[in-house]
């Protein structure tokens, strides 16, 4: 699933692969003109993405462990809502939410919200 993604602006969707091109409680990283997206699997099969970085101090978010619909940051233990990117409690920050869509088992992301430094 690693691939550039050169996409207009004015596309907002773009299709980066398959459900099961990504390992269970696992993430793969899709490099895009606006910075790298990492894109999770939760054990119940729902796709999220975030930018592959922690707002605490940068972490490769893809790097961390998957449980239930959060991760765990690989440097420093903070836990992100897949869903929200909102960090837990007592540690505060917010990462990147993409946009998710899942059609018969092909990934699109939605990347024109990131042109637009969403
Ligand atoms: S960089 Fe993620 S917890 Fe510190």
């Amino acid at each position: 699933m690693n691939q550039v993604l050169q996409t207009a602006f004015e596309e907002a969707w773009i299709t980066v692969g398959c459900v099961e091109d990504v390992p269970v409680l696992g993430s793969r990283v899709v490099k895009s003109a606006f910075g790298d997206i990492a894109v999770f699997r939760a054990a119940d099969d729902t796709v999220f993405a975030l930018r592959n970085e922690c707002p605490h101090k940068k972490g490769p978010l893809s790097e961390g462990i998957v449980h239930g619909h959060s991760v765990t940051c690989p440097l420093h233990n903070w836990v992100i809502s897949l869903r929200t990117g909102e960090v837990a409690g007592p540690d505060e920050g917010c990462a990147g939410v993409i946009g998710v869509k899942v059609e018969a088992g092909v990934i699109s992301l939605e990347v024109g919200r990131l042109a637009g430094g969403g």
